[in-house]
């Protein structure tokens, strides 16, 4: 049988499934990286073919910190970027600097299901936090605090995954504030920052970085091509310089450094803002169609917040209802979502789903929604 192949992810044919978090092979910019590549390979640079300096390339960083900039609407200096191969592997490459097997770290209740496969690589014992409509509960940050001193506390301030929750600026900087007193860091995956579809954000925790131990996290990922494997992050000069000196980037410099030239050329020749004003225009509507669809299709008793951005919309089921039963009965009738417990680390979040509209164009969406609606008035 014939399958659809999603990276990470085989389709079977007929299917719509609601839990893919990827972009639409359509919105995949090879045009727009064909032109970026001409332009940067037009005018050869070694360099970008030896190994790399260790930070990343500067004048690739010069370019990001402009981008950056105008997203985040505050000064960004390069000396505080450093080049990663994606948010993943930022993620593992702090667990493997600044955490040991056996210790603690603070996550999400519920957080990115893949990064908590990372931790588990690490052997990192997982301390689930609540969040309400606005994020995460500072108060039970500082309760724990009390008592356990984490490696890091793992957050997805802007956008959550699954949630797509957005903290208000008030949270980040007690947050910010917290990791002051307690004196412990924060690694931040800001990877949805960019992809807002109504006002702007409040400032990144990219922001609080020379104030606090803060490390914050972006991907090209999701606003340019997931295959490019290039991102960054952004902390103090003092976690830069320790990131610099680690085994991995002494043996194989620089990552990534022929991919962000091609990326610096995006940049520079205007693609990436091009690029980016496509995916939020196609993004946000989609994700209103598909919320008017849910509002309509589906029962009062389930709940869900129009999401101000990002991939996902997360929906509230009755208490007594188990998605991962659900999700048997909506492959039957071709359509798949992510079960809550997916995110939870402490085996929770069973009345809870994730939809994602990255992956579908709206009129399969709206297929998508009359299917999860038959299932779940099936009970
Ligand atoms: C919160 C979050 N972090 C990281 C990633 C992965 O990012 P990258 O492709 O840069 O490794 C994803 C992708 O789904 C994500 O949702």
């Amino acid at each position: 049988m014939s399958m659809l192949s999603s990276a990470q992810k085989e389709i079977p044919p007929g299917m719509i499934d609601l839990g893919i978090g990827q972009p639409s092979p359509w919105l995949l910019p090879v045009e727009r990286m064909a032109k970026a590549a001409a332009h940067c390979t037009g005018h050869p640079e070694a360099v970008l073919l030896a190994y790399g300096v260790e930070q990343g390339d500067g004048h690739f960083r010069v370019a990001l910190a402009r981008f950056l900039e105008g997203i985040y609407g505050m000064s960004v200096d390069p000396g505080h970027l450093l080049v990663t191969n994606g948010a993943s592997q930022a993620i593992d490459l702090i667990c493997t600097l600044f955490s040991q097997a056996g210790d603690t770290i603070f996550v999400e209740e519920p957080t990115y299901f893949l990064a908590r496969k990372i931790f588990a690589d690490h052997r990192l014992k997982p301390v689930s936090l609540p969040m309400d409509q606005n994020g995460l509960i500072i108060e039970a940050v500082e309760e724990k605090l009390k008592s356990t001193k984490p490696a890091f506390l793992y957050t997805i301030p802007t956008h959550h995954n699954p949630t797509s929750v957005c903290f208000p600026a008030s949270r980040r900087e007690q947050l910010a504030e917290l990791s002051r007193r307690y004196d412990f860091m924060v690694l931040a995956d800001e990877v949805y920052h960019p992809l807002s579809y109504t006002s702007p954000p409040p400032l990144p925790m990219a922001g609080f970085c020379l104030s606090a131990n803060i490390i914050s996290l972006g991907s090209f990922s999701k606003i340019l091509a997931p295959g490019l494997r290039l991102g960054w992050l952004q902390a103090s000069p003092r976690v830069i310089e320790r990131i610099v000196q680690c085994g991995l980037l002494d043996s194989g410099g620089g990552l990534n450094p022929f991919t962000s030239g091609v990326v610096r050329s995006a940049m520079e020749l205007g693609l990436l803002d091009e690029n980016l004003a496509l995916l939020k225009d196609t993004y946000s509507r989609r994700m209103l169609a598909m919320c008017a669809a849910l509002r309509s299709k589906l029962p009062l008793s389930v709940r869900f917040t129009e999401p101000a951005g990002g991939f996902f919309i997360w929906l509230t089921l009755p208490k007594d209802t188990g998605t991962l039963d659900l999700l048997s009965k909506a492959k039957m009738r071709n359509v798949e979502f992510m079960p809550g417990s997916k995110f939870s680390s402490r085996q929770g979040l069973k009345n809870f789903l994730r939809l994602s509209f990255a992956y579908y164009d709206t009129s399969e969406l709206l297929e998508g929604v009359e299917r999860l609606a038959a299932v779940i008035a099936e009970g």
